[in-house]
């Protein structure tokens, strides 16, 4: 809601005549959940963050991080406290330069009580000095701080934030970081964005990162180790920054050979996604054991094992897809996974049709074709999954086979402008299928409800489109088999959608 400046007198005038009681609403505490059904402790109500300024220092031998997060925001209904989600132990408070007392509640709050209210439309500056060891502490039993022989990690999906610092941990508040993080002489720090300055002083060094577009609070990583760093510029001229852990061992020649390719994935994928939304891109592998990739802002997340059979370029267009679908465009509520997981899936097949590894509608068919009416894999709605199947291959692969449809239905032209048109419609905001299927019945035309509910809301095996059953028509019963059919049936085999080919362990 806007404020609008209004002459004193005309104020006056406008009370007298409404008679509006003084405070509309009753002073509350904000809400200790944003509202997103499938997490309803994640972010929390009351307020806008604008920015976060992290200023921390880790020690890696003992995996001690320290720091002041300040936080702008703008309150957004009357607030008597606020949380915050954060699992760090913290010392102090201030809330417009004020103590405010503070204490813990449920999983992951930080409750905030301010000395006085504060009324709705206030811009505060909230400052959180805390320290703590993350690999210490839990949430509902688990943690995604991943620590690394020579430092720490921290990546994850949809929660990793608790672990290094305060925020309102939600995609739909979305915000720019600067992030500063000193580190023993030797030690690199990396963020998202772009590396503004380091200082050295008494033994450390201090790596100052900004990313100065709105970034959902999953989508800030933070890693610290010994890389070997690379940086370029893209032909389109996307200045690339790229790092490996100094400890990839044999994965590091297959590492290398696949996310050196930023710079030319990023100026194909602009091609059918429009311009790169960010002033930086690249990525990191660092020495982690886990086995997934992560689209973090600007400066992807890789596992090394997805390089332990040689070059995977196909995870690498993956997660720089994501960069327009799921991070200029983020998802309302976690529900929305479609809108980053089928679209991240689409431009894989795409990019095998640039390859000469099979076309995307060859990949469809087989995708189809290789569950059986019967698979659990069509109970899986990938428009509405639960928390549960977030990340469930249905997710990516019935998400992909639901984005051929549509380009079936409404033609290439259209399918095509969607494709572009839809990251710039929202960029740097937030949306949902909902959104998505309005606008691509905007540009095409057309009338897509049954087309979006018989592939993303029906928990059963859809009728083959009639595009599909056409082509298949013509070659044989059996749909064509793709040339890769064996790099492909590996990426489907894995048991989540999430590991692009490279099995959890
Ligand atoms: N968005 C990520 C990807 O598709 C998925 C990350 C899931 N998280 C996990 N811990 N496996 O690349
Ligand atoms: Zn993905």
């Amino acid at each position: 809601m806007h404020r609008r400046i209004i002459a004193p007198g005309a104020l006056a005038a406008a009370s007298l005549l409404l008679a509006i009681p003084a405070s509309a609403a009753p002073l509350s505490p904000g809400a200790p959940g944003i509202g997103d059904p499938y997490y309803p402790a994640y972010g929390n109500g009351g307020y806008d963050v604008s920015h976060y300024d992290l200023r921390l220092t880790y020690q890696p031998a003992t995996d001690e991080l320290a720091g002041t997060a300040t936080i702008l925001a703008k309150t957004t209904q009357d607030l008597s406290s606020f949380d915050l989600d954060f699992l760090l132990d913290v010392s102090e408070v201030r809330v417009n330069g004020a103590t405010a007392s503070f204490t813990t509640s449920g999983e992951h709050e930080l409750v905030v009580t301010p000395k006085n209210p504060l009324p709705k439309g206030t811009s505060v500056t909230v400052v959180v000095r805390y320290s703590g060891v993350p690999s210490t502490k839990s949430a509902y039993g688990f943690s995604t701080w991943h620590r690394t022989p020579d430092g720490a990690v921290a990546a994850d999906e949809p929660e990793a934030a608790w672990w290094w610092f305060p925020s309102n941990d939600h995609p739909l508040d979305k915000a720019t970081y600067d992030v500063s993080v000193a580190v023993p002489d030797g030690t690199q720090a990396l963020s998202n964005g772009t590396l503004q300055s380091t200082t050295s002083r008494l033994g450390w060094t201090r790596y100052n990162w900004r990313s100065d577009k709105p970034q959902a609070t999953y989508l800030a990583t933070l890693a610290i180790g010994k890389f070997d760093v690379t940086t370029g510029t893209s032909e389109g001229g996307v200045p690339v920054v790229n790092a490996y852990s100094k400890d990839l061992g044999a994965n590091d020649g297959a590492a290398r050979a696949s996310v050196e390719r930023t710079g030319e994935i990023v100026d194909w994928l602009s091609g059918y996604f429009g311009p790169y939304p960010f002033s930086s891109a690249g990525g990191y592998v660092p020495n982690t054991t886990t086995g997934f990739a992560l689209e973090t802002q600007t400066r992807v997340y890789y596992s090394p094992r997805q390089f332990a059979s040689g070059s995977n370029t196909s995870v690498v267009v993956h997660e720089l897809a994501h960069q327009w679908y799921g991070d200029s465009v983020s998802l309302k509520g976690w529900k929305d996974i479609w809108l980053n997981e089928g679209f991240a899936r689409y431009a894989q097949w795409l990019w095998s049709e640039h390859e000469d590894e099979g076309t995307a509608q060859e990949l469809a068919d087989y995708v189809y074709a290789s569950h059986p009416a019967d698979d659990a894999f069509w109970t899986v709605k990938p428009g509405d999954p639960g928390p549960d199947n977030q990340f469930d291959l249905a997710v990516y692969d019935r998400g992909a086979l639901a984005v051929q449809a549509l380009r079936g239905e409404v033609g290439d032209d259209a399918f095509f402008a969607v494709l572009k048109g839809w990251p710039q419609s929202h960029a740097y905001g937030n949306a949902s299928v909902a959104d998505f299927q309005r606008y691509a019945e905007q540009v095409s035309g057309k009338q897509l409800g049954a087309l979006f509910d018989t592939w993303l809301f029906q928990p059963t095996k859809p009728a083959a489109p009639a595009a599909r059953t056409a082509s298949i028509a013509r070659t044989s019963a059996a749909p064509a088999q793709p040339r890769s059919w064996k790099k492909i049936a590996a990426t489907n085999d894995v048991h989540h959608g999430v590991d692009h080919g490279v099995p959890e362990e």
